[in-house]
């Protein structure tokens, strides 16, 4: 399973990449509103730094508009993945972008079959967004799990790329349902690292190494 930094934030991303723990990158609008900075600034910053696949998603809202734009952020580096967001204009652009060898990740999956309509359209990725689920009482795990079956049974290379994932125990089942990808906040990439015993085991072993003779 890879590791993609959910983030516009390059402090974010080179913590990960000190970490050792990243494959890709994925960006929404809100998270660039949330630098403050202007949007081609940061996606340079972030396409230069990223060796892997970096998703920055589009803001029109027709496939011609859509379509328009994944060009020109393609400028930014060979490995920007266009964000579509899941809507019948989307998947025109999918199906389009895709026939030029543009890379998609459709965005806003609710629902397995608007995955299955993603990869039919000859998406890249497609986001699941498993905690969105969760904070309406639906369990977000489910959807991973229907999509992981349906792309297996038809046998489809879009990837499932987890997003919306709030903590360690999505990663977790993530990895056992069979995501390709969980995009994470680096604060979840801190807390998957933790245990209270890897904790209490360290601070033993510290103590003891106090009584060692020298
Ligand atoms: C995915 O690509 C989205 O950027 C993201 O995971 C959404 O997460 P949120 O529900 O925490 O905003």
């Amino acid at each position: 399973m890879e590791y993609f930094i959910d983030s516009a934030s390059i402090e974010d991303i080179k913590e990960a990449a000190m970490l050792g723990v990243l494959d890709g990158v994925t960006t929404n609008p809100s998270l660039i509103a949330k630098t403050g900075r202007p949007f081609a600034t940061v996606a340079k910053e972030i396409c230069d730094f990223v060796k892997g696949p970096v998703s920055l998603e589009v803001v029109g809202t027709t496939a011609e508009e859509m379509i328009r734009e994944a060009r020109e952020l393609r400028r930014y580096g060979s490995n920007v993945v266009v964000k579509i967001p899941m809507m019948s204009e989307g998947l025109k652009a999918v199906k389009s972008l895709s026939s030029e060898g543009i890379p998609t990740n459709v965005t806003l999956i609710f629902q397995p079959i608007q995955a299955l309509l993603a990869a039919k359209a000859g998406a890249s990725y497609v986001s699941p967004f498993i905690g969105r689920l969760d904070d309406i009482g639906q369990n977000g795990l489910d959807i991973i799990k229907d999509i992981v079956q349906i792309f297996n049974n038809y046998s489809f290379n879009t990837k499932v790329l987890a997003a919306s994932v709030r903590h360690p125990v999505h990663v977790l089942e993530c990895a056992k349902l069979g995501a390709d990808v969980v995009t994470l906040p680096v604060k979840v990439i801190h807390q998957l690292t933790k245990h209270p015993l890897t904790d209490a085991g360290l601070k033993t072993f510290l103590e003891d190494w106090k009584k060692v003779k020298a």
